[in-house]
C-alpha cells in the first residue's frame, strides 16, 4: 500500500516506519515537512525516499498551507497519509479529503492531554499512568476515532524526558503494527468509528 508521512521534527517514528516497510506492506513514496530542517527528512533521504519541505510560514494561511500540501499528497496518491509528529492543525476542509485513509500518532492517553506538552500535563496531573494512541485524523484536534494504545507506569522519579523516552519506545512498537492493520485492509473507520475486523475497537 502506498503512503505518505508527514512529518515536523526528529522523525524517530518515520524511521521506525522505514526500518518495518517491507514487513508491513507500506510503500512509503513521500516524507513531507512543514520544516526545513526537520531531521526526518534526512532519514527519508538515506532511504531513497522523495522528500518535500513546505514552510507554513510562507502561505498567507491555514486554507493556502493546506491546499498545496493536499495538491503536493495527491502528487502520490497515497492509500494512507500518515502523521508521524506532524505539529501542524489542519483545517477541516484537508482533513475531511482524507478521512478514513489518514492516521495520527498522540503522545497521550486521548482523550486526557490533546494538544501540546502532554508529557509536563500528565506530570502535573499527578498521573498513574502514561501513553500513546494512534487514531484516526478528523476535523477535532486529536478528537478522531481511537484505534489503540500502549499505556506505561508514571514512575516517582519520572521528567518529561525519562517519559518521552519510555513512550516512544511504545510509539515505534504501536504505529507500525496499527498501520499494517491499515494496509490489511482490517482496519476502517466505519460511521465515525474505529472498526478492526469488523468489530468496534
Ligand atoms: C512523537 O512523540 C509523536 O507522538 C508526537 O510528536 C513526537 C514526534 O517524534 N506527536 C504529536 O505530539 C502530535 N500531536 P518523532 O519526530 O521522533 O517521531
Amino acid at each position: 500500500m502506498k503512503g505518505v508521512v508527514l512529518i515536523s521534527g526528529s522523525g524517530s517514528n518515520l524511521q521506525s516506519l522505514i526500518d518495518n516497510a517491507s514487513s508491513i506492506d507500506l510503500s512509503i513514496e513521500a516524507v513531507i515537512s512543514n520544516k526545513k530542517e526537520a531531521f526526518g527528512l534526512q532519514r527519508a533521504q538515506q532511504s531513497n525516499i522523495p522528500t518535500h519541505a513546505l514552510d507554513h510560514k510562507l502561505f498567507s494561511s491555514r486554507e493556502d498551507f493546506d491546499q498545496n500540501l493536499s495538491q503536493l499528497i495527491g502528487q502520490y496518491n497515497p492509500d494512507i497519509v500518515i502523521l508521524a509528529g506532524f505539529m501542524r492543525i489542519l483545517t477541516a476542509e484537508f482533513t475531511q479529503k482524507y478521512t478514513g485513509k489518514m492516521l495520527n500518532i498522540h503522545p497521550s492517553l486521548l482523550p486526557k492531554f490533546q494538544g501540546l506538552n502532554t508529557h509536563q500535563r500528565a506530570l502535573d496531573a499527578g498521573e498513574k499512568e502514561h501513553g500513546v494512541s494512534v487514531h484516526f485524523v478528523t476535523a477535532e484536534l486529536d478528537g478522531g476515532p481511537i484505534i489503540a494504545q500502549s499505556k506505561i507506569k508514571v514512575l516517582a522519579n519520572d521528567d518529561v524526558e525519562s517519559l518521552a523516552k519510555r513512550i516512544l519506545i511504545e510509539e515505534h512498537k504501536l504505529f507500525p503494527e496499527v498501520i499494517h492493520w491499515f494496509t490489511q485492509d482490517r482496519l476502517k473507520l466505519e460511521k465515525n468509528q474505529a472498526t478492526l475486523d469488523g468489530q468496534l475497537l
